[in-house]
């Protein structure tokens, strides 16, 4: 029983930046009686004592429990992950002791709203070490009530509002093009395809062709939006659905689009870590984390060749690298690691390259084209100028073994005003996954989609 003599419990989050936890945090509130909610994430049963660790959602907060209050069979009971209600006093915790928002709670009062199963089908908020990735995979629901999994979403969501704060500072307007789509934009091969009222239809692997053809009117535009890809292969970096930040940019040169790829990945960055909350999640997820500093080492693919060849570094087939090879993942990634700075790996052969890519006026057998290369994650971002004369761009369709009518639309941008226009398209999980330290990309999104899993 509550005792209905104390003062009515005031109901605070967990939030460092709620304004009634930062009154009590600067003490001009002392003794104030609160009400905090949410799930037992760690819990410390001692003889004359409860610690227990509650969590809900915007932080966490350290519980004691004394006297009668631990007496009753709720607390005897207790589990990890019971959502329940605490009242009791904020108090500052001794000296040499740390705990979230330097604040505990003395409890006066408690009671369970839900009890979380117990024995056998106990769940642990803390991941073992040697845990097996499927089962991880199939409890994702319960792995995102981890502290590591819980911050990368939260880094993820502050990445958002950064890139679409930067977007708004660099005047691109967002829009948001279809996911269901007739046309193919990165390769028949990657395709998923469905039954769209008796036609064949497939899931977006760009929105790039759409935002071509919102220059004329809207300007410089943006989009964050999925992008699906059926890949065959199980990599750390590889998904079937993953969200897509794509920019694309009218009347510019192929200088102009490496230098805005530049100072929007720096100002994402920055922008993430002027916030307090997100720089200690990232300084916490990857303490060796710096921010890139500009200009970025621009490379072109015929040096990048020479160098692998140099390094020994072998193409998949275990041969030398030689102009033409598509770069694989592992030597990517050994090159960038070497390295260790972003890399700006520029004018790709056209044979390698989408249908849509310009050639290069200086050297034909090029592209304009770029992929942005990180330490750690390798590709995290693919752009390119886009051929803006209509013959040429008809000849590309043919190149590539494409019918042209589907593209009727995207073809008449050429025929109506066309302009020099570029862009690109980065893959956020990517870009996190390099930000934050994860191994894979699979960390770095609620509910990864990857060849053979689609469930949870
Ligand atoms: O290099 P990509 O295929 O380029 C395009 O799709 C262009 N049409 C974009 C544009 O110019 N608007 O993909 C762009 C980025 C890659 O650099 C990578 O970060 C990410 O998308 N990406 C993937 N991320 C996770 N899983 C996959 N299967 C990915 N495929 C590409």
């Amino acid at each position: 029983e509550e005792d209905k003599s104390l003062p009515k419990p005031v109901r605070i989050r967990l939030d460092e930046t709620d304004p009634s936890v930062v009154r009590l945090r600067e003490g001009d509130a002392p003794g104030t009686r609160v009400r905090v909610l949410g799930r037992v994430h760690r819990l410390r049963q001692q003889k004359d004592v409860i610690f227990l660790t509650l969590t809900d959602g915007y932080g966490q907060l350290q519980c004691v429990l004394t006297g009668d209050l631990i007496r009753t069979y709720a607390a005897l009971t207790l589990t990890l992950e019971t959502s329940l209600s605490i009242h009791g006093e904020m108090r500052v915790v001794p000296p040499q002791q740390r705990a979230p928002l330097d604040r505990e709670l003395h409890a006066d009062f408690f009671s369970i709203i839900g009890v979380a199963a117990g024995d056998k089908e106990a769940i642990t908020t803390r991941v073992p070490k040697d845990a097996d990735p499927q089962t991880l995979y199939d409890n994702r629901h319960l792995v995102l009530r981890g502290d590591t999994a819980a911050s990368v979403l939260k880094v993820r969501a502050g990445a958002l509002r950064a890139f679409r704060q930067t977007f708004q500072e660099e005047r691109l307007l967002e829009v948001t093009p279809p996911c269901m789509v007739q046309t193919q934009v990165e390769g028949g091969s990657t395709l998923f395809s469905f039954d769209y009222y008796g036609q064949t239809a497939y899931l977006t692997q760009s929105s790039q062709l759409y935002l071509e053809t919102c220059l004329p009117s809207l300007g410089d535009v943006f989009c964050v939006a999925p992008s699906f890809r059926a890949e065959k292969s199980l990599t750390r970096r590889h998904l079937s659905e993953y969200t897509h930040i794509e920019g694309e940019l009218d009347f510019i040169t192929f200088a102009d689009l490496l230098e805005h790829l530049e100072k929007i990945i720096c100002r994402v960055i920055e922008l993430i870590l002027q916030d307090p909350q997100m720089a200690a999640l990232v300084r916490e997820l990857n303490p060796g984390f710096k921010p890139p500093s500009r200009p970025f080492r621009r490379m072109k693919y015929a040096d990048a060749i020479d160098w692998l060849v140099q390094h020994n570094i072998p193409n998949d087939d275990g041969q030398p690298h030689s102009f033409g090879d598509d770069i694989a993942e592992a030597a990517e990634r050994k090159m960038t690691d070497i390295l260790n700075v972003p890399i700006f790996l520029t004018h790709f052969p056209v044979e390698i390259k989408a249908f849509y890519m310009k050639k290069d006026d200086s050297d034909r057998r090029v592209t304009e084209s770029v992929d942005v290369l990180m330490p750690g994650v390798g590709e995290i971002v693919g752009g390119s100028m886009r051929m803006e004369n209509y013959d040429e761009l008809m000849e590309a369709y043919k190149r590539e073994g494409i019918g042209s009518e589907p593209y009727y639309w995207y073809t008449d941008q050429r025929k109506y005003g066309t302009s020099p226009h570029g862009g690109y398209g980065l893959g956020l999980e990517r870009f996190l996954a390099w930000m934050c330290g994860r191994y894979t990309v699979r960390e770095c999104c609620l509910y990864p989609r990857f060849t053979g899993r689609c469930t949870p």
